[in-house]
């Protein structure tokens, strides 16, 4: 018999508390809560399409268990932008055509938010790295780079430190 634990997290902003495994992830625990926007990949911490953001830094949750968010921070995919009012890099990705079969984009979008919410107007290498761990099967990551491009001009007020 696996024996649950409560927790408690600050899920997007909301105080929630949780009933959980010692063996549970934080992918299994989002996903079974609703917030199916964090995507279920390799589950081996290689793809990042389970990225979220817990206290300030990109994780994957798949990698990380569910009762290590205990009293931390976590942002999902669904806390950012709405359908209908989409953040400036959301809108950038579909107006770019960075997005095709977009299972890989909640983790990506994670990743930079993380990205640029520390460093606003990152170098084209600090992208790359911060993209190494997102794997997308479908777009070459041209018009990804091309989406950050144009939302680091947006949002930093800087011209980017490099060129498209
Ligand atoms: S599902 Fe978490 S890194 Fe692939
Ligand atoms: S858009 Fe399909 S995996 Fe990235």
């Amino acid at each position: 018999m696996s024996v649950e634990k409560a927790i408690r997290i600050q899920l997007n902003g909301e105080s929630r508390e949780f009933n959980v495994t010692a063996g549970e992830s934080l992918l299994a625990l989002l996903r079974r809560s609703g917030l199916t926007g964090t995507k279920r990949g390799c589950e081996d911490g290689a793809c990042g399409s389970c990225t979220v953001i817990m206290d300030g830094a990109a994780v994957n949750a798949c990698i990380t268990f569910a009762f290590q968010a205990h009293e931390r921070e976590v942002w999902t995919i669904e806390s950012i932008g709405e359908y209908d009012d989409p953040s400036p890099l959301q809108k950038a990705m579909v107006e770019e055509a960075g997005v095709q079969c977009g299972f890989c984009i909640p983790g990506i979008v994670m990743s930079v938010k993380a990205l640029l919410d520390e460093i606003p107007n990152p170098t084209h290498e600090q992208i790359l790295e911060n993209l190494d761990g997102n794997y997308c099967r479908c777009t070459g990551y041209e018009k990804i780079e091309d989406a950050l491009h144009r939302t680091i001009a947006e949002t930093s007020g800087e011209e980017p430190q490099w060129t498209r």
